[in-house]
């Protein structure tokens, strides 16, 4: 904390909120350091291990010497393995040198934010919504404009919306699908109207992509870059392929775009994890992609009890999530305060689940986000306890 005498930081942290859920996983881990046995339902990360063959290629790495700088776009045979990945996984042609590897989603997310915004203007989002989002904007004195989404607009952003909550200081629209915390996929047919508009506008499109792989249906989503390829896209190492601590993701952007963010990428970051990337060049082979569908089955299995087990508790779920790891439920009517309830709930009856009041402002108390990166017993344990917790908890 700054002393009497210091200046104070920067005025733009009084507008950075800690992310709770990190907080509320730090006490869930001290419950359990000290001998409880805490279910966690609030986790954003796999319960899987890395897969095998990427473990064992960021052995060999390691073993090789690759433990020295990169180029800062990361290095070629990464972004040549991401564009056949484009080019097998979605029909589509991406030139690798659009493509510039980074410490996470999270990495990526900085550079667009780097990149897009004069201090003042913002980029539109929905609440809620994956709360960083508004955070990596305002550390360069931009803003995340929150457009409330509910169930009926299936959690997503729409041309509608976005045209409704447009702003002298919008310079374009940031969306996540699937989302957190809704694990809610956009429409095709809405993201094709609202590309159309954002390029009407000369503005830009964000979307996170992160969740890609992670999707439960008949048919898989498509990359918004079939439809427009001007679109800024995070993508991640994180949730399909396990590798949330290696810290590992990219991000493609339009080609004119190409040095000016590789003039951040130096400037911030230097480069990403060599040995990181070395190890994710695995993640493109057979077995590799044997390991991580083994793993969505398992995912969409969990899903198919944790929905119907939160509904029988009286937690509303509006929307079947289509992908992700997450369900966002709506408290009964006589509890609707998240935080205390998430409080009680770990604190009595150590299961871990994270208020909504985590992902914006938008009817945040009435909602909960359950995350189902758990065997299956674990989550029906998660379940027993919530269902006490329930029964025992008595609003302020
Ligand atoms: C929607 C979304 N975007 C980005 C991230 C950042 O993840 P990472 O930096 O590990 O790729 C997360 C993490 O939970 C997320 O949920």
């Amino acid at each position: 904390m700054p002393d009497s005498n210091s200046p104070g930081y920067a005025r733009r942290l009084r507008e950075i909120q800690p992310f709770k859920v990190m907080k509320l996983l730090a006490r869930a881990n001290a419950l359990q350091a000290a001998g409880h046995h805490v279910v966690h339902m609030e986790v954003g990360e796999p319960d899987f291990p890395t897969p095998q063959p990427i473990v064992e290629a960021g052995v060999a790495a390691l073993l090789a010497g690759q433990t020295k700088y990169t180029p800062a776009q990361g290095i070629p045979q990464l972004r040549e393995a991401l564009a056949r990945h484009y080019a097998d996984e979605y029909a589509v042609n991406v030139d690798p040198a659009r493509i510039f590897i980074t410490a996470g989603g999270s990495g990526a997310l900085l550079l667009c934010s780097a990149l897009l915004l004069n201090p003042g203007e913002g980029l539109l989002m929905t609440d809620p919504g994956y709360p960083c989002n508004r955070h990596f904007l305002k550390a360069f004195s931009g803003e995340g404009q929150l457009v409330p989404a509910t169930a009926a607009d299936d959690y997503q952003l729409s041309c509608a919306s976005v045209a409704a909550h447009w702003q002298a200081s919008t310079r374009g629209a940031l969306l996540a699908s699937p989302a957190n915390p809704t694990g809610a996929l956009i429409d095709e047919a809405e993201l094709v109207a609202l590309a159309a508009y954002i390029r009407q506008r000369g503005a830009y499109l964000v979307v996170d992509e992160i969740y890609h792989g992670l999707t439960y249906g008949a048919t898989r989503p498509g990359s918004v870059l079939a439809i427009e390829p001007n679109a800024f896209v995070v993508n991640s190492f994180s949730k399909y392929f396990g590798m949330t601590g290696w810290r590992l993701g990219w991000l493609v952007v339009p080609e004119a775009a190409v040095p000016e963010v590789e003039k951040l990428a130096q400037n911030l970051f230097i480069c990403p994890s060599s040995i990181a990337q070395y190890a994710a060049l695995a993640a493109f082979t057979p077995r590799a992609r044997d390991i991580m569908e083994q793993q969505r089955e398992a995912f969409a299995g969990r899903r198919d009890f944790l929905v119907p087990a939160l509904r029988d508790l009286g937690i509303g779920v509006a929307r079947l999530p289509e992908g992700a790891f997450y369900v966002y439920g709506s408290l009964p009517a006589w509890l609707a305060d998240s935080e205390a309830f998430s409080q009680h709930a770990l604190e009595n009856y150590h299961v871990a689940a994270t208020p909504g009041t985590d992902f914006g402002f938008y009817r945040a108390n009435e909602h909960m986000r359950f995350s189902y990166a758990q065997p299956l017993d674990v989550l029906a344990t998660g379940v027993d306890r919530l269902r006490l917790a329930l029964d025992s908890f008595v609003p302020a």
